[in-house]
């Protein structure tokens, strides 16, 4: 689009980011090319630029924003609590009010701990289960994205797929020697690496709908499986929700496909655009943490006031059962809509995804992170800027998946739909 619009305001703030921001971002995803657009102001199902240019947005902030920009009752939320002052470091009920309704909409969680971003969630949930189990190896699944701390960058999805670096620099080996891979949708794998490390494995992280690549969906029996196998072995599973939770259904892929992890990690959508992780599972598990048991976990900003207000408020939201009955209702519309598209012009690309997750794959449907990669990048990275052109803002990258939200209107899919029509 970069190419196409008038983006003169946003080339100008890009030359002066290059300078002083690596790669001109703060986070490897948003380094659109040749220069991303900056936001001026965001509402709804929409953002638009500093040049004036109005996109409706699938990217939502790749996920948090389940309700789109600026919903008036977390603002209202957010605003409230301003008003009493944003940061104690002491308790407030909020924290036990929240941690209530987790627990209720979660019924493998007994407990949680309120961190401030998915990364610190996952890097807590591993130490834990470490701790817990006294075992050092843990596996991830390839092409899974669970942050970017040390010890899970290891064929990574997200922007470290997109940028070329599933495994980063800087880490050593020994911190990723006991980083164990297999692919997703591959119970015979898991195992096999369980096996081949007796007695050595403390968890398996995996996003139970692999969204950092994809959306790429569990086959048939594949979390039923993965959970008889981990329980037989004592291997702690735990699902990292923080795509899935509260969008795939109020208690998360693990609700919706009837799977009971020991460990879950939250993040995104609850905090309604505001930064929050949690840390929750099984009782026996959760406390061994501090100041309860011996695995350190502690934070200036775990369970900050106004992140648990936003919270509040999306918690409030989602008790209204319908919403999702909507949105995933528009999701498989869209989904048909763009499969018949590729169908009406013969391409060989395909449509993943569920509830309000959706991404065009520029091949066939994977099924795990090899798959994934054999999708053409290039092709992609040219529709997306066709679409920006046709006024929709898609994630700027083949493996990242794009996000409905509340916001969405049928005027907004309608557009969506001819975009995509035209673009491709
Ligand atoms: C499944 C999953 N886990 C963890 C994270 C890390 O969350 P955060 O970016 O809030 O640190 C992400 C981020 O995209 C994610 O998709």
């Amino acid at each position: 689009m970069l190419l196409y619009m008038n983006t003169d305001t946003s080339r100008v703030i890009f030359d002066r980011a290059n300078r002083l921001l690596c790669g001109g971002v703060n986070s490897p995803v948003r380094a659109i090319k040749p220069y991303p657009f900056y936001v001026k102001r965001a509402s709804g199902s929409k953002v638009i630029d500093v040049d004036s240019n109005e996109f409706i947005d699938y990217c939502m902030a790749y996920g948090p924003k389940f309700f789109g920009h600026e919903h008036p009752a977390i603002k209202k939320a957010v605003t409230e609590q301003l008003e009493r002052g944003w940061l104690y470091g002491i308790p407030t009920e909020a924290e036990v009010n929240i941690a209530e309704k987790i627990t209720n909409l979660y019924p493998s969680i007994d407990m949680v701990r309120f961190v401030s971003t998915g990364t610190e969630a996952t890097m807590g949930a591993i130490r834990i289960a470490r701790g817990y189990t006294n075992k050092n190896k843990f596996i991830k699944i390839e092409g899974g994205f669970h942050g970017a701390h040390d010890s899970v960058l290891v064929k990574a999805g997200s922007g470290a797929a997109t940028h070329g670096v599933p495994d980063s620099l800087g880490i050593p080996k020994s911190v990723t020697k006991d980083t164990l891979q297999i692919p997703y949708n591959d119970t015979e794998a898991l195992v096999n690496v369980i096996e081949q490390n007796k007695n050595d494995v403390a968890a398996l992280i995996m996003e139970p709908v692999l969204g950092n690549i994809g959306p790429i969906l569990p086959e048939k029996d594949y979390l039923t499986e993965v959970r008889k196998i981990t329980a037989e072995n004592d291997v702690v599973l735990i699902f990292d929700e923080v795509i899935t939770g509260f969008r795939i259904s109020q208690g998360g892929a693990q609700e919706h496909y009837g799977v009971t992890p020991d460990m879950t990690t939250l993040g995104k959508v609850l905090g309604g655009g505001f930064p929050i992780g949690v840390i929750g599972g099984k009782r026996e598990i959760m406390q061994i943490v501090t100041p309860s048991g011996p695995v350190y976990q502690a934070g200036t900003f775990n369970a900050n006031p106004v992140s648990l207000a936003a919270a509040g408020a999306v918690l409030k939201l989602i008790e209204q059962k319908a919403i999702y009955k909507n949105l995933n209702d528009t999701g498989d519309k869209l989904r048909a809509s763009l499969a018949d598209i590729i169908m009406d012009k013969k391409l060989p690309y395909s449509v993943g995804g569920t509830a309000s997750l959706f991404k065009l794959f520029f091949g066939k449907k994977p099924k795990n992170y090899t798959e994934a990669l054999q999708c053409n990048k290039e092709a992609y990275y040219q529709f997306f800027q066709r679409m920006l052109k046709n006024g929709v803002f898609l994630p700027p990258s083949q493996f990242e998946t794009n996000f409905l939200s509340t916001a969405h209107s049928e005027e907004d899919i309608e557009k969506t739909v001819e975009a995509y029509r035209i673009s491709l």
